[in-house]
């Protein structure tokens, strides 16, 4: 008889990596051993991305070599482009996401194969694919098709100037950089367990990716940023802490706090509070950032939660100028490098995830005929 479960699988060591690490009592996040208070504002989102799927911090060399495959990989893919219109008509942001990834894998190269250098081609196509997708699904749904990307600029700016439509200045560029790579892995996280189930089947990258995204699209997941910047559009400047209050009262969860891992804050969240206040001031109108403190202070001297990374993603995403259905999205393409990291971990060393259950239902059922039932 199997023991009982740990619901949610709290505590349960599910896998070995060795893509990136947590210290839950201490707030602390490691990729591939580095700090990322030494990463953030500091190694581009590239950079990042060489460093989860490729094992090192690139030298000059491999940086320049791994910017070019980017650039080879920045295109739709023939059937992706056949159907983004329609997707955009029929399909919200993060359903639209995962048909579009899907689609693109019927124009990869590499698409049959789970070898270690496909892998790696596709990792990087995916890395480099996946803002474009957004950003013509963006186009498509407002009627048009977004500026070409400008081959000056990094995945961070190329994104905005799509998406935004106007060349992002170059301090919004680092910011954004820097969420891409606050983002960018984050151990067991449910996402990154659903793609390496899938991967463990030995199934394809894109089939991995494809489950990856359908798990980060959830409120309780990836979600959360767009429901937390709706939260503050729902509530009035001047009443925040009675409002809050008032959800919390009626056991309501607010989204953008709380964390399975974390007992102190979350060390992303440091970083997103600095460049929420920043960018708040710089806009001229900080009420968002301010109703964000006010909503932080309410919630940890009610319940003692911390805001987690969705919390001040929010509003920064907001003040760069994107679109709230488009929050989510933006996460995914940032955990691209991780979840293709730890697919080709899985590959590497695979066994089936295949984990027991505890059965709770009837037992010695008497089979009858349809007429007796
Ligand atoms: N608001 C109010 N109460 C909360 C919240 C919240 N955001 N988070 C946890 N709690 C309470 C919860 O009601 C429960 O209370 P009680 O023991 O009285 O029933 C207790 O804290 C434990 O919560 P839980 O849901 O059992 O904890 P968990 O470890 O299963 O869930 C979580 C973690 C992140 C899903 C949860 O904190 C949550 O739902 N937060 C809101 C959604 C959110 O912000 N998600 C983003 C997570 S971080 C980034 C990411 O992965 O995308």
């Amino acid at each position: 008889m199997a023991d009982k479960p740990t619901k949610g699988l709290a505590d349960v060591v599910a896998a070995s990596t060795a893509v990136s690490d947590i210290d839950g009592k201490a707030g602390r996040l490691f990729y591939r051993g580095y700090d990322i208070h030494d990463l953030a504002g500091r190694a581009t989102f590239e950079e990042t991305a060489h460093l989860l799927q490729r094992g090192k911090l690139p030298n000059r060399e491999e940086l320049g070599a791994f910017g070019e495959e980017l650039a080879r990989g920045r295109e739709l893919g023939a059937l992706a482009a056949a159907n983004i219109a329609e997707i955009a008509e029929k399909q919200k942001p993060m359903e639209a996401l995962r048909s579009l990834v899907s689609l693109s894998a019927a124009d990869d190269a590499d698409r049959d194969s789970i070898a270690p250098d496909a892998n790696l081609r596709k990792a990087a196509r995916l890395t480099a694919q996946q803002p474009l997708l957004v950003a013509g699904y963006h186009a498509a749904r407002t009627g048009g098709t977004p500026p070409e990307p400008n081959p000056e600029l990094s995945i961070a700016g190329n994104f905005l100037l799509q998406v935004t439509g106007r060349e992002p200045a170059a301090r919004e560029v680092e910011l954004f950089d820097t969420c891409l790579v606050l983002h960018a892995d984050h151990t067991m996280n449910a996402s990154t367990f659903a793609a390496r189930v899938c991967a463990a089947t030995l199934s394809d990258m894109h089939s991995a990716i494809v489950a990856a995204i359908g798990t980060l699209k959830g409120p309780l997941h990836g979600g959360a940023n767009e429901q937390v910047m709706k939260t503050l559009e729902s509530l009035s400047p001047d009443d925040v802490a009675r409002s809050v209050r008032e959800k919390l009262d009626a056991h309501e969860k607010i989204m953008g706090f709380g964390h399975r891992v974390y007992k102190t804050e979350d060390p992303r969240a440091t970083h997103l509070r600095r460049m929420s206040q920043e960018l708040a001031e710089a806009s001229g109108d900080d009420t968002y950032y301010r109703m964000s403190k006010e909503m932080e202070e309410v919630v940890f001297e009610t319940k003692g939660l911390y805001p987690n990374v969705d919390f001040y993603a929010a509003t920064v995403y907001h003040y760069l100028g994107i679109p709230t259905d488009l929050f989510t999205p933006v996460f995914s393409i940032s955990r691209m490098a991780g979840w293709t990291a730890h697919v080709i971990e899985q590959h590497a060393d695979n066994r089936l995830i295949r984990p027991d259950s505890e059965y709770i239902g009837e037992r010695d059922q008497k089979w009858k005929p349809i007429e007796e039932r």
